[in-house]
């Protein structure tokens, strides 16, 4: 897929996000380092904590059918502020792929384009964990 067409999957996924609430609708488009792409959007819940980020769901999409070796990841939102990932989503996207490019769109489809280690720098790694 092309960088225009990932940001196409992003931004069309806007239109499937479930937010009654914050009327903040997110669409997210993963790319995997073999070409596969899977999207996500926001859902959320009326006890708010439940709420799942679009990027989460996108990623759980991912891991839960094999792929966890990410590429980049395009976020769209339909405000005039790039939509960049909240921390939780940082931290989950670290866990896999700490250099992994993150692109943000704005409603214009504008772009902020930076590495997941700029946005999240000295991330909490499994290299913590596991080496030890
Ligand atoms: N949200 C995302 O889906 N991704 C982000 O990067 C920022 C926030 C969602 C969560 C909630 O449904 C709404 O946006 C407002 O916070």
């Amino acid at each position: 897929m092309t960088r225009e067409e990932l940001k196409s999957a992003a931004v069309a996924m806007l239109d499937r996000a479930y937010v009654p609430y914050s009327h903040f609708p997110v669409g997210a488009a993963l790319e995997c380092q073999d070409g596969t792409v899977f999207t996500g959007c926001n859902i959320e819940n009326a006890a708010y904590g439940p709420t799942l980020c679009a990027e989460r769901t996108a990623v759980v999409k991912a891991v839960s059918e094999g792929h966890r070796d990410f590429r980049r990841i395009v976020i769209a939102g339909r405000s005039e502020d790039f939509c960049v990932p909240c921390g939780v989503c940082r931290q989950v996207l670290t866990e896999f792929a700490p250099h992994m490019e993150i692109i943000c769109l704005n409603a214009r489809g504008e772009e902020l384009c930076l590495p997941l280690d700029q946005l999240l720098p000295h991330g909490f790694g499994p290299q913590y964990l596991l080496d030890r």
